[in-house]
């Protein structure tokens, strides 16, 4: 419980006391070590129960998802997991639901696998009452055979169960993506890949390494993150993670700085992992 009350004492900090916050540099670059293994132990444990409901999967031909998915991952977005990845609807939660994991799985006992498939949530869209817009290859995912698959994909749109679960990227570090529309020194936009575990990233810092006056981003839609004024210098991000129900959170800050000189379209590795 006192992760709580370390977390609020850390967002006080980080929000209304910049200049306080430059003498406790190291003290809170310590909480957030603490808060990570906090994280980390906690991953391991709960599993949530299936909830009822329907996938579709894209009209398009591609087997993966879409490069102009909502959450503005772009091709990352139609790639990531494999190409096992969905569109959602009320799941996509004005954007706080991009890069979300989802275990599927179909009804049918003749054809659905017990398992069904993971996906990733990279887009918005819905269909006949569903709750997820699958790549067609997630969708075939589910099948027990791929003369199942061929069964499911006929039938188009299928009853499913699904739970929220805890993506994993293994030996990926959270990625900064600097959006392609970005424009030195003026426009800074990105999103971030690889967001592990079963978290929301629900606020995002942008800090002077220097003299860490911090300014809180926007989100514009989906999964990107921007700021008509970003601050200038080597620049450090902080990523507040917080679970489903709203009370646990916790602000993770990465290893290493978004260099001085920024690119757009460029990826920026953060060093760290959730
Ligand atoms: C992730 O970050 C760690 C620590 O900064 C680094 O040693 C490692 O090489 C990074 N991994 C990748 C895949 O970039």
């Amino acid at each position: 419980m006192h992760y709580h009350l370390l977390s609020s004492l850390l967002l006080f900090l980080l929000f209304f006391s910049p200049a306080m916050a430059l003498s406790l540099r190291y003290p809170l670059s310590l909480f957030a070590t603490l808060l990570l293994v906090h994280t980390l132990a906690e991953a391991q444990t709960s599993s949530d129960p299936f909830i009822h409901s329907r996938a579709a999967y894209y009209p398009n031909s591609d087997k993966q998802g879409t490069d102009s998915g909502a959450c503005g991952f772009g091709s990352f977005g139609a790639t990531i997991n494999g190409g096992d990845v969905s569109a959602a609807s009320d799941l996509y939660r004005n954007g706080v639901g991009c890069g979300a994991c989802y275990q599927v799985r179909c009804t049918n006992a003749a054809y659905c696998s017990d398992n069904g498939v993971t996906v990733v949530i990279t887009d918005q869209g819905s269909s006949d009452r569903t709750d997820f817009v699958l790549s067609r290859r997630a969708f075939g995912r589910m099948a027990q055979t791929t003369d199942a698959a061929a069964s499911l994909l006929a039938l188009g749109v299928v009853d499913i169960e699904y739970r929220r679960v805890s993506c994993s990227y293994p030996n990926k570090n959270i990625t900064i993506k600097i959006d392609e529309n970005s424009n030195y020194p003026h426009y800074l936009g990105f999103v971030l890949w690889y967001q592990q575990g079963k978290k929301d990233i629900t606020a995002v810092q942008l800090c002077e390494t220097k003299n860490m006056v911090c300014k809180l981003l926007d989100r514009s839609h989906g999964a990107v993150w921007t700021t008509t004024s970003p601050p200038s210098g080597a620049l450090s991000l902080r990523m507040l993670f917080t679970d489903e129900d709203g009370d646990d959170e916790s602000w993770v800050v990465p290893i290493n700085s978004i260099p001085q000189d920024w690119k757009a379209g460029e990826t920026y590795d953060t060093g760290v992992q959730t």
